[in-house]
């Protein structure tokens, strides 16, 4: 009985269609991350922030599953152990492939989030600025993600998870972004056997025991099949 713990970041979402963020075309070539992805961006010009996330709820749901979703649901499904996924993609491929014990530590695109109040509720496809709080009925509502300068979500069960995993993959991640980019060091303190699972080695890659190399569609299929024929 084995514990896993699996990373997923824009990569895993890429052959689905979606953008990832460092790519040379990627969202951060196309946006200024100070102005889309950060509490100020938001209190300087909350249309543009709205209007950024609503067009990428749009295309995530347009978007499909790809094999590499489906192969960590199968995972889940198939193996005798825990298998956790914490993702920090706002899509929501991994749940509508069939991934169960999930945690968005970014957040999600169709969730809406109260700024004064906190409460959470199903994003409608097109927010607007101010629209109001379900619960407490404050024009306060924002898209339910985390900003640069935000706590990641989960943190704690995060990193209970990592000390007790055995196997820890991190699968179309840059490492670029802290706190999952050191994920993989604290798997190691745990013992856990490391695979980085990506086109080419990440910034974070040569601390990885194993590397597979190719597009997440062929790669993380094959791994799910040796894992589960171990
Ligand atoms: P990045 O865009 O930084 O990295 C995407 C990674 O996926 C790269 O390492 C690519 O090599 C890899 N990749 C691309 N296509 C792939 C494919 N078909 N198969 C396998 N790998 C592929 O995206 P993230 O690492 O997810 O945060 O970015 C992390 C965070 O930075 C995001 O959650 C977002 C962003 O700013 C916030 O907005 C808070």
């Amino acid at each position: 009985m084995s514990n896993i713990v699996i990373l997923t970041g824009a990569g895993i979402s890429a052959e689905s269609g979606l953008e990832t963020f460092r790519a040379e075309t990627g969202l951060w070539a196309q946006h200024r991350v100070e102005d889309v992805a950060t509490p100020e961006g938001f209190a300087q010009d909350p249309s543009l922030v709205v209007a950024f996330y609503n067009k990428r709820r749009e295309q995530a749901a347009k978007a499909k599953p790809n094999a590499a979703h489906e192969a960590l649901a199968h995972l889940e499904a198939a193996h005798t152990g825990t298998v956790l996924v914490v993702t920090q993609n706002v899509d929501d491929l991994h749940e509508r492939a069939g991934s169960r014990n999930l945690i968005h530590m970014h957040g999600a695109l169709n969730s809406a989030l109260c700024a004064a109040c906190d409460h959470r509720w199903d994003a409608p496809m097109v927010m607007a600025v101010g629209d109001a709080c379900l619960s407490c009925g404050a024009p306060s509502a924002r898209p339910d993600i985390v900003w640069f300068g935000e706590m990641p979500y989960q943190m704690d069960e995060i990193f209970e998870a990592l000390g007790q995993a055995d196997i820890f993959a991190a699968i179309g991640t840059s490492g670029n972004v802290y706190p999952a980019a050191g994920f993989v060091a604290e798997a190691r303190r745990a013992g856990a056997r490391t695979v980085e699972i990506n086109l080419e080695l990440s910034s974070v890659g040569s601390q990885f025991a194993d590397a597979l190399l190719g597009p997440a569609t062929r790669t993380v299929p094959d791994w799910v099949a040796g894992i589960l024929n171990d």
